[in-house]
């Protein structure tokens, strides 16, 4: 290993530090440098060999999908967009990963998938070389296709943040980190206990809810609100906005309807940015309009951008990191048991299930410059995807990486991306998290999921999640008061 990943092992040492700097864990700061630095290549070319040289082994990576060329790049055919796929794909990445962690894959006019745990860090925390700019019209020759995967699908807007490099980043992650940083996320816990109280508490008489859409989609939806400045009472058209997009066909009626309130939407961020400008709070909006973006200051459609960002960083995630690991234990007493008796395992507990299910998997990137990566040549305007999660299950990295394993020590994930942008929600995260598991550990704790009814977000290269999961329990009282928190 090297020093790096031992700085960002996730043991809550260093990195859950409350990091007055713009980025939450000091070896993302120096990225910073590299960020608005250009090195062509340094970073990639530096690397340490890996153990596990690509091995000139067809057969070993064919894929059901097509043949691989081994003899230049690594080539691959695959189709990361088929349920086929998806359905196999923790096997097809662990093939990549153990014989060429850093493939050429000819589908869509071709681009890189880099899956091993090493390759995802040095490409994550080297922003200058692999990009994660979005511009629709290319720059000097290159087509940045920003975060959002191969091909970047249609209508999706710039991420404010996400897809932005450079200086503005860098101010933008320094105006923000404030309202993120763990001294800020302590101070939302009250209401993080309230909203979660208040939404088991609708349900836990009847012995019965849906642990999805009555739970851990709207606790994570109403704190995402209370952290762009929206009314709390309006998470359920955001959240239907946001989760609908995920969980649901996006031709389907259900899809079209919430995308004829986007305008309404828009309109209401747009409204947050107008206000604060005229009755400055302290808030993270007003952080935002009277930041300095590099000489300048953000225009009210950068700071709709920019909390479009977050609500679409925040609101899902969480919901599916909860609903997932719910799912988990719902189908491991012995485990649901463990943590219900021991509530100090939790935080490691949190660490395991963020690499195991790595709810965000995949993202991609924009190649720079000429650049060496895991032993492969790439050149400028390649596009990447990188895999959080076959990063995430790295048996040069993790042992039994297939397995839940809840007290695990030593815990290195890229659940939360590493480098200039990783996560900048993941102290809210996880607090979150946490205070929804022991919400519902302590509170219906022989919950029963019915398989039957349960399900997952339509197959999809970058996110995975849930639609639904029934579940039934012993009837409790409700312990709350009477009105909701807002
Ligand atoms: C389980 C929960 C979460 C997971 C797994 C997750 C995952 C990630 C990942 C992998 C990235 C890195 C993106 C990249 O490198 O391109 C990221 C960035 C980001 N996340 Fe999260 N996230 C979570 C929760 C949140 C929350 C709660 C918020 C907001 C409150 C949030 C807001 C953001 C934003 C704004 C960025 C962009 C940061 C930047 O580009 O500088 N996320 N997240």
């Amino acid at each position: 290993m090297t020093d790096r990943s031992i700085h960002d092992d996730n043991t809550g040492n260093g990195d859950d530090a409350d990091d007055p700097t713009p980025y939450p864990d000091a070896t993302s700061a120096s990225d910073a440098t590299s960020a608005v630095d250009p090195t062509p290549g340094v970073t990639a070319t530096a690397a340490p060999p890996r153990t596990v040289e690509p091995t000139p082994d067809p057969a070993a990576v064919a894929g059901t999908d097509g043949p691989m060329d081994m003899a230049g790049r690594g080539e691959v055919d695959l189709d990361l967009h088929d349920s086929g796929f998806h359905e196999r794909r923790v096997a097809e990445w662990a093939r990549l990963r153990e014989t060429c962690p850093v493939a050429w894959n000819r589908r869509h006019d071709g681009y890189w998938m880099v899956a091993g745990h090493e390759e995802v860090g040095i490409a994550a925390r080297d922003g200058a070389t692999f990009s994660s700019r979005y511009e629709p019209e290319p720059v000097d020759g290159i087509d940045y296709i920003g975060i959002v995967g191969v091909p970047r699908p249609k209508r999706v807007p710039k991420a404010g943040i996400a897809e932005v490099e450079g200086p503005v980043h860098l101010a933008l992650r320094r105006a923000m980190n404030p309202f993120m940083v763990p001294r800020a996320t302590q101070e939302l816990e009250p209401l993080m206990r309230r909203v979660a109280t208040w939404f088991l508490d609708q349900k836990i008489a009847s012995g019965a809810m849906d642990l999805v859409e009555d739970f851990a989609t709207p606790v994570p939806s109403v704190l995402t609100m209370a952290l762009v400045g929206l009314p709390l009472g309006d998470w359920k058209r955001w959240a239907d906005l946001f989760h609908g997009a995920l969980a649901h066909d996006p031709a389907g009626d259900a899809a079209r309807q919430t995308r004829a309130n986007l305008p309404a939407m828009f309109a209401q961020l747009d409204e947050i940015a107008r206000d604060r400008r005229a009755n400055p709070r302290d808030d993270l909006a007003t952080a935002l309009i009277t930041m300095d973006a590099d000489g300048e200051v953000l225009s009210d459609d950068d700071v709709r951008a920019v909390l479009w960002n977050l609500i679409g960083g925040g609101l899902d995630t969480t919901a599916s990191l909860t609903s997932l690991s719910l799912h988990h234990l719902g189908a491991h007493p012995d485990q649901r048991a463990r943590l219900a008796a021991e509530p100090a395992l939790l935080p490691l507990a949190t660490e395991e299930f963020l690499r195991f299910f790595s709810v965000n998997e995949t993202l991609s990137r924009t190649v720079t410059c000429p650049a060496t990566l895991g032993g492969r040549h790439l050149s400028a305007g390649d596009p990447l995807v990188l895999s959080w999660a076959s990063a995430n299950r790295d048996a040069a990295v993790f042992d039994r990486p297939d397995e839940v394993v809840i007290d695990r020590e030593r815990n290195p994930h890229l659940a939360f991306g590493v480098g200039p942008h990783r996560c900048i929600g993941m102290h809210i995260a996880r607090t979150m998290f946490q205070i929804m598991v022991r919400e519902v550990l302590d509170r219906i704790p022989d919950y029963v999921v019915d398989e039957e009814a349960t399900a997952f977000y339509r197959p999809n290269p970058e996110v995975v999640g849930m639609v639904r999961m029934p579940v039934t329990f012993t009837p409790g009282a409700r312990i709350g008061p009477p009105d909701p928190p807002w």
